[in-house]
């Protein structure tokens, strides 16, 4: 079949106005998620020692290291607060509005966060670095929402899974851009840590003024909006040319075939609740909240967070982290573009359980490091750095498979993790791995138990594996490929995974 370099040349044809889109929705999307999980890190010793002062002036008495430490977690926390509510925001913001006018409103969170941050150091008060964090957490989280949503409907079929892919990248190049404004050469010096933080208006700013000249999602404005018209321009223009009327003939028969799905069930309201409580979809739901919590529950994320908390324990000079942090940002890059060859051939499966798998060791390799460095063995040290980047590299192959944007779970997690690493790496020392050990480790043998592959199978297909890997009872065998109810809540399930962004599974399901 095709090379993934050619299914994924988003620039061929008329394509060019998909892929210029992609970028100016990305950089206010996943972009922004990398960059504000690694912008925090650098200015970390500046906004304790500013935190300390204010209090003093305030009180009269200074903080103790624990109470500072907390102080700072709160405030990377928050970020992950302000996440989970962007995440139960972006539904109805992308329904009532439309994809492209949530993108472009969101940035309002940011701006505000960004001139909070600015006034922060006038008008003496922390609070408001904690408050502009949690603004440009929700910006986050509607973000990383509404993009797929956008992506997932103005892409073709056959583009569809390169467009997944573009959201790690973005995610990548966010993380490692982050740390490299942070280095103290440019912005992350003690006076200008006010404008790091506040640097995310900047790629908002970009998207505010290119996203309005491209075109709405052309499913929004025909299933939501009804707008025939306004339809057929929008597919005109991302498609080049005429616009494909047998698209929105499919367009409106998925719909149709929905709204028959909702009016033949008794329980037409489906919460995610009553999906959990489908047997036959549990087990499903199961494996999609346990793949997105692990994602977070890794600690990946939050090595960004906290990069210097990690180097300083494996003994890295205190001048020289601010590279090795650079090093993280390059590995997750790195994987990022290596894991869009390595799907096509190894599978999500493969890749999601070899990628916690590898984490595991290199959790256990890391561990020992930090015990040989404090025996005295020289180079330590940079094996464990070594660690780091090997832990995260396995992370960023998974990390595309493993996906699960739309998930509040992703970010309850995040926010747990976020809260307590610093008091982790602290308290446990030579073992602050191995909390990260036990989760890869339960990670892997749960999705090697569970989840199947998914590649070139239809949803039915997948169901039924689903059911035979967690042993359900025997449930009336469908014979036809017409979406059932099951199968199209079961599309539901996975659309909070990457499953249904399979290019193959996509067209299969079409014929
Ligand atoms: C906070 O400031 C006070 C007074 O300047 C100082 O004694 C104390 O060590 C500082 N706390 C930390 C954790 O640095």
């Amino acid at each position: 079949g095709n090379k993934p370099w050619q299914k994924h040349n988003l620039l061929g044809g008329g394509n060019q106005t998909l892929a210029l889109t992609v970028c100016s929705a990305a950089i206010g999307g996943t972009f922004q998620y990398g960059y504000n999980i690694s912008i925090i890190n650098a200015p970390t010793s500046y906004v304790q020692r500013f935190i300390n002062d204010t209090y003093m002036e305030r009180w009269g008495v200074g903080l103790e290291t624990p109470q500072l430490t907390l102080a700072w977690t709160i405030i990377v926390s928050a970020f992950s607060l302000g996440g989970l509510l962007g995440a139960l925001l972006a539904g109805p913001m992308a329904v009532r509005f439309g994809r492209k006018k949530s993108l472009l409103l969101n940035n309002s969170f940011l701006l505000v966060g960004a001139v909070l941050v600015l006034t922060c150091k006038m008008a003496k008060s922390f609070e408001m670095i904690i408050l502009a964090r949690f603004l440009v957490g929700i910006n986050s989280g509607v973000s990383m929402n509404v993009q797929p949503m956008y992506f997932g409907e103005s892409a073709p079929t056959h583009l569809r899974g390169a467009v997944a892919f573009s959201s790690a990248v973005f995610t990548a190049f966010g993380i490692f851009l982050g740390q490299v404004v942070g280095l103290t050469e440019l912005l992350g010096s003690e006076p200008l840590w006010t404008y790091l933080l506040a640097s995310n208006s900047v790629p908002g700013i970009i998207q505010l003024l290119t996203l309005p000249w491209f075109p709405e999602s052309p499913r929004y404005l025909l299933i939501d909006r009804g707008d025939r018209e306004a339809c057929a321009r929008a597919l005109g223009r991302f498609r080049g040319g005429e616009a494909p009327v047998l698209e929105m003939e499919e367009m409106l028969r998925e719909q149709q075939q929905q709204h028959l799905v909702t009016l033949n069930s008794k329980s037409s309201a489906k919460t995610p609740w009553d999906l959990f409580k489908d047997r036959g979809l549990r087990s499903q739901l199961k494996t999609v909240m346990a793949a997105s919590s692990a994602m977070m529950l890794c600690g990946n994320d939050s090595i960004y967070f906290y990069a210097s908390y990690i180097f300083l324990e494996a003994g890295i000079p205190p001048n020289k982290i601010q590279y090795a942090t650079i090093g993280t940002g390059a590995s997750e890059f790195t994987a990022s573009i290596l894991s869009n060859f390595l799907i096509e051939r190894a599978g999500r499966r493969y890749l999601l359980i070899g990628g916690y798998s590898l984490m595991s060791c290199w959790s256990v390799v890391f561990t020992v490091a930090l015990i040989l460095q404090g025996r005295g063995v020289a180079g330590m040290p940079y094996l464990s750095m070594a660690c780091v980047f090997a832990y995260i590299l396995s992370f960023g192959l998974a990390r595309p498979a493993a996906y699960m944007v739309a998930g509040s779970f992703m970010w309850m997690s995040l926010f747990s993790v976020g809260m307590l690493f610093p008091f982790i790496v602290n308290g446990l020392g030579n073992f602050c791995f191995l909390p990260f050990l036990v989760v890869c480790l339960v990670a892997a043998l749960f999705l090697g138990f569970t989840l199947p592959e998914t590649r070139g199978k239809t949803l039915a297909e997948i169901t039924e594996e689903f059911d035979r890997k967690n042993k359900h009872v025997e449930r009336p065998h469908k014979e036809t490929d017409e979406p059932s109810e099951e199968q199209y809540e079961l599309g539901k399930a996975c659309s909070f995974t990457s499953l249904t962004q399979d290019p193959d599974l996509d067209n299969k399901n079409r014929n």
